[in-house]
């Protein structure tokens, strides 16, 4: 804490030397309470556009918008005292040039106060990456599975097998010598992975790549456990919340319907010793 008891967050030049050293730990969230507990725990915080499929039911990455970015970005950051918040550019509003991406890293920098942007693609956006981080925007790079590519690639599959290795290894280097201070590295084989994290000078963020990468990313409702359908194979659930929380609307909804809930302890009556707990 410093001396006006003001926040202290980790910055990007401190992200970017974890390079080779202790592994980051790194969440998505998307609300204030979610962030609250991922700022105990880990080093960064990611407001990705998974925002789209975990909270608003769509069926990629592709709907979500700036202004979604912005509301959960400005709700996670009321959230945080610590970690480094980075969000998600979404899809359409960085690709056409450095000059639209710029503007659009721009607005999610000053309304959200995030402390960097991520993007997705390799050697196709190394020429935005180096535009914006030239122009105090540090970015967050993200390579092999990239899901807003989802109907390009036909599907979430498999980056970098076979010949394929070498085309996500120049991605990574593309983004790295552009200027970005991390990559996320999305479901590439371990060995790639490891080879490109030993190849690059900027730390490499693991999603169902390998423990060899200099840090770890999960979608957060996803390692929670909050989905029956979906069970990625690079998903460790370290919690079953979608039960719990199925088990106590069931319990509410009975209780309701059999008059036990509300109990006397919940309602309000007369007497001074009942205006105990009135306001909260
Ligand atoms: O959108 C997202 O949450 C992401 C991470 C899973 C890397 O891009």
């Amino acid at each position: 804490m410093s001396v006006t008891g003001a926040a202290r967050f980790l910055t990007v030049p401190e992200v970017r030397a974890r390079k080779g050293a202790a592994p980051l730990a790194c969440l998505t969230a998307y609300t204030t309470p979610v962030a609250r507990l991922v700022d105990r725990h880990c080093d960064v915080v990611l407001v990705g556009d998974s925002v789209g499929m975990a909270l608003h039911g769509l069926p990629n990455t592709l709907g979500v918008t700036l202004e979604m970015m912005i509301l959960h970005g400005r709700a996670v950051r009321r959230g945080l005292s610590h970690a480094l918040l980075v969000i998600d550019l979404p899809f359409g509003t960085y690709e056409e040039s450095p000059a639209q991406a710029f503007r659009a890293a721009a607005r999610l920098m000053a309304e959200t106060d995030c402390a960097a942007v991520k993007l997705e693609g390799g050697v196709e956006m190394a020429e935005t990456i180096s535009f914006l981080t030239r122009r105090n925007i540090p970015v967050m790079a993200h390579v092999g599975l990239t899901p807003q590519a989802v109907h390009r690639i036909g599907g979430y599959k498999v980056q970098g097998r076979g010949d394929e290795a070498e085309r996500v290894t120049e991605d990574a280097v593309a983004v790295a010598e552009a200027g970005a201070f991390s990559v996320v590295l999305e479901k590439v084989p371990d060995a790639l992975a490891r080879s490109i994290t030993a190849r690059v000078p900027i730390p490499t963020i693991g999603i169902g790549a390998s423990s060899a990468c200099d840090g770890q990313v999960l979608v957060v409702d996803d390692m929670l456990g909050f989905f029956e359908d979906f069970q990625p194979r690079f998903v460790r659930r370290y919690a079953e919340l979608g039960d719990a929380a199925d088990r106590a609307i069931a319990a509410y909804a009975a209780d309701v319907r059999a008059r036990r809930f509300p109990g006397p302890e919940h309602v309000f009556g007369e007497g001074p010793a009942e205006r105990k707990g009135e306001d909260s």
